[in-house]
């Protein structure tokens, strides 16, 4: 008679019975995550419909600086002077009574803001260049080029960027 004997397990598969689809089971942790991400998009979501930001007919959409917007009024730009708008790297002068003119504020040697508008010149505090509150041209160097003009607007008493 014969004994029938199991064969002897040989293989390491038959040895660790573990699931062979464990490679591509999700984790707990992973589960977590995606549930979490899909539970946030849904709050964002929500969030959304409450958030319009769609400019408004008329709305200022420019931030706040750039075209348009008033600098001063002209009250605040000495005859024969000019002030310097350091936020909007303008400066503004009025050579004659009743005309402005305007310019970047940005000096041309090696990029200083400008510091003031005296004796006739628009001055700049680093090197000592100086530009003719008229049309910008270097008075003084060692500016080699114009500080270039700024386009504006003068609505009854107020100056606005062009
Ligand atoms: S940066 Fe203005 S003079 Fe040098």
């Amino acid at each position: 008679m014969t004994a029938v004997q199991q064969p002897a397990p040989t293989h390491p598969a038959q040895t660790h019975p573990a699931p062979t689809g464990a490679a591509h089971t999700p984790s707990r942790r992973v589960v977590v995550s995606a549930v979490g991400a899909a539970g946030l998009a849904a709050v964002l979501a929500a969030c959304g419909d409450s958030d319009d930001q769609t400019p408004q007919p008329g709305e200022d959409t420019t931030g706040g600086t750039g075209e348009g917007e008033v600098l001063a009024p002209t009250s605040d730009i000495p005859e024969g002077g000019g002030t310097v708008f350091k936020e909007q790297g303008v400066v503004v002068t009025q050579p004659t009574a009743g005309e402005f003119k305007a310019f970047s504020s940005t000096c041309t040697h090696q990029g200083c803001t400008v510091r003031d508008v005296a004796e006739g010149t628009i001055n700049c505090p680093c090197h000592g260049s100086r530009f003719d509150l008229a049309d910008g041209s270097v008075a003084a160097g060692p500016a080699p080029r114009p500080l270039p003009a700024t386009q504006i607007t003068v609505e009854g008493d107020s100056i606005r960027l062009a």
